[in-house]
């Protein structure tokens, strides 16, 4: 059954939005569909995370509006999930990554100057009776993300993320479909952009999920945000907006919460929790509490959690250690694996592994830190260290989780669940 919740806008300049509780919209994994063996979505996934760690490194450097302004081109590091989600009127289907690392919603747009392969239609303004440009004198134009000034009374922007995709054109308001099994209409605020460069990664834009005002959770007013991701990329995921009862309603275990901390200079707008300590098997690793002091990133974009230095190597050698293995010289891009020449990969044991935050312990089971190749005969630890100033929290390791972003009391959320959607 369809309901369809059409809101009233009254004035663009002071946009309210209510929206009905718990929508569910489906993800997909980058590699979705695509026929690639375990080794090789492995090395993809660990190529991305490498990249985004790049590209968040990269985000302080390209706050100089000055080095924004001359962007070259290469390709981007490519995000995990697309949402799917429809813009316009008649509503079109448009997947967009999800970014929390992000602030802005953009799509292509005709009539188009420069513009990247996507794989839906470019948007066109023209065949939707729902598009306007966006006035400056709206708060959106003004202050916040990118670059941005009045052109002929329209709002022009220029946004740029750290891996030199950028994209440039029209801020405009639109009415975008949200949902599946329900749901609902927003007018959005969104980049139609008509110059762009870098690389989509299949997707046709991207919808920045940060706390600035531009980003899709501020423009939707939500109290919250979920996403349950399952482990098998053929599989759809979901992410649900909803408040902390709704989210939890069916799930019988504890959740565990952690407030969400002051992220570094430039990182502000993200979401960063304190990390703790890491617990291997029954013994909690002795790492000084002070490597984790910048807080940990969590990152629906990047697919294996990044540790400081210390932290990764107490890990590794403790994992070691309790399964009795030594390192194999195969390594898998930058990941670490340890050779199993008796038995089978995925027949060794692995001790659990908790990463403590204030408030909660993550207890990861096996998959969402180890993967087996078999037909090498080496398992591959999917974390890895980051010699960067704060760790981040990949989605690999959430699997099987329902991780909420609670917006309202500002803190996340963890409780195991199971993700897939038939
Ligand atoms: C206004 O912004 C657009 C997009 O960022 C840019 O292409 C254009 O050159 C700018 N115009 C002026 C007068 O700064
Ligand atoms: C996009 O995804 C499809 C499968 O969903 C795949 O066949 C195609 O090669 C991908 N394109 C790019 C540019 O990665
Ligand atoms: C925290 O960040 C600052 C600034 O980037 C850096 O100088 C410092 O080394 C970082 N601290 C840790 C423990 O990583």
């Amino acid at each position: 059954m369809h309901i369809s919740l059409v809101l009233l806008i009254i004035s663009l300049a002071t946009p309210t939005i209510c929206i009905p509780g718990d929508i569910q919209l489906e993800l997909t994994h980058v590699d979705y569909g695509r026929q690639l063996t375990k080794l090789e979505l492995i090395k993809r996934a660990a190529r991305r995370s490498q990249a985004r760690a790049a590209l968040l490194t990269s985000k302080a450097c390209n706050s100089n509006p000055l080095s924004r302004a001359n962007i070259p081109i290469h390709p981007s590091g490519g995000l995990e999930y697309v949402l799917e989600l429809a813009i316009g009127t008649p509503p079109r289907p448009y997947p967009l990554v999800l970014d929390t690392g992000s602030d802005l919603i953009w799509t292509q747009c005709k009539p188009c100057s420069r513009c990247l392969p996507q794989p839906s239609p470019l948007f066109d303004p023209s065949k939707s009776s729902t598009f306007s440009l966006l006035p400056c004198y709206n708060k959106l134009c003004q202050g916040g993300f990118g670059q941005r000034n009045c052109t002929k009374n329209h709002c022009m922007y220029t946004y740029s993320y750290g891996d030199q995709t950028y994209t440039s054109g029209s801020i405009s308001s639109e009415t975008f479909t949200f949902g599946t099994s329900s749901e609902f209409k927003a007018h959005i605020v969104f980049g139609c952009g008509t110059i762009n460069g870098g690389d989509l990664d299949n997707s046709s834009g991207i919808a920045g999920f940060s706390r600035e005002a531009t980003s899709l959770v501020s423009q939707l007013s939500i109290s919250g945000f979920s996403h349950c991701m399952t482990d098998d990329i053929n599989k759809r995921s979901t992410l649900r907006f909803g408040t902390q009862e709704e989210i939890y309603r069916d799930i019988k275990v504890l959740v565990q919460t952690s407030k969400f901390v002051d992220g570094p200079p430039f990182y502000e707008t993200l979401y960063f929790i304190a990390m703790t300590g890491i617990t291997v098997g029954t013994k909690r690793l002795s790492i000084p509490k002070s490597v984790f002091n910048n807080g940990t990133l969590v990152d629906s974009g990047t697919a294996f959690t990044q540790l400081p230095e210390v932290a990764y190597n107490k890990l590794k050698e403790a994992l070691l250690s309790d399964m009795k293995l030594s390192m194999s010289d195969k390594s898998v891009e930058n990941l670490d694996c340890f050779s199993s020449p008796s038995i089978l990969p995925s027949r060794v044991k692995a001790p659990k592994v908790i990463l403590h935050f204030e408030g909660i312990d993550m207890k990861l089971p096996r998959e969402n830190y180890i993967a087996d190749i078999d037909d090498q005969g080496i398992l591959c630890l999917t974390m890895m260290k980051t010699d960067y100033s704060f760790g981040i929290l990949g989605n690999t390791q959430q699997i099987n989780m329902q991780v909420m972003y609670d917006l309202k009391n500002s803190k996340l959320a963890i409780a195991p669940n199971q993700c897939y959607k038939k």
